[in-house]
């Protein structure tokens, strides 16, 4: 073979590696915006349970939910030592936020706000409550969901929502709407059982 032969047939072998390796790759989980209410008061409690806040006897109201899953990279691969910093509204649909202006009760003894970390095969686990709807304005509301930014290094960090299935609201709300059938199932969590069991996984895309 000539010389100019073997670099084009070698150069196309490279791309359909890179066609090949790239078919097989996951979507990542798809992004959404961080919204107004990422918390910014400092607080000392933030492990993987949400319904109890450190010191105080109380139990968040509402309905308590665990949430599994795990932290996988585009080839399906698990991610451990990943930061998952979380923050959600309390059962009423308040933020514990001081920009949450709305008239919507502060729950005392919800934690509102948790950072936590995968572990091994890129397992995580935390406890919470299933968010209230809130008011965006005088005509639409937010369909429950739970924030996420997701980080480690040599990974894209990724600012996500994760929301619950088969929410009656989910169809009426402005940013899930948006998104394709492909993408509200990765954002969405699935129900395990009848047990207030969630499985949640993410993947994230490497740098
Ligand atoms: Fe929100």
């Amino acid at each position: 073979m000539k010389r100019r032969t073997l670099i084009k047939n070698s150069v196309l072998g490279t791309v359909a590696t890179i066609i090949a390796t790239n078919s097989h790759a996951q979507m990542s989980t798809p992004r959404e915006v961080e919204g107004p209410f990422y918390p910014i008061t400092p607080q000392k409690d933030q492990d993987a349970d949400l319904t109890q806040v450190k010191g105080k006897t109380g139990r968040a109201r509402g309905q308590i939910i665990e949430v599994t899953g795990q932290v996988f990279d585009q080839n399906m691969n698990p991610v451990e030592d990943v930061t998952i910093d979380l923050w959600q509204a309390n059962s009423y649909g308040k933020y514990h936020h001081p920009h949450d202006n709305s008239e919507a009760p502060i729950d005392e003894n919800f934690q509102a706000w948790a950072i936590i970390q995968s572990g091994v095969k890129g397992r995580f686990k935390f406890k919470t409550v299933i968010p209230g709807a809130y008011p965006l304005n005088s005509s639409q509301q937010r369909t429950p969901h739970i924030h996420f930014k997701i980080s480690k290094l040599g990974y894209d960090s990724l600012l996500t929502q994760m929301y619950f299935p088969d929410h009656p609201l989910n169809k009426k709300d402005g940013l899930f709407k948006r998104k394709s059938k492909e993408e509200q199932v990765m954002m969405t969590a699935k129900k395990l059982g009848d047990n207030n069991q969630y499985r949640y996984d993410i993947i994230i895309e490497k740098v």
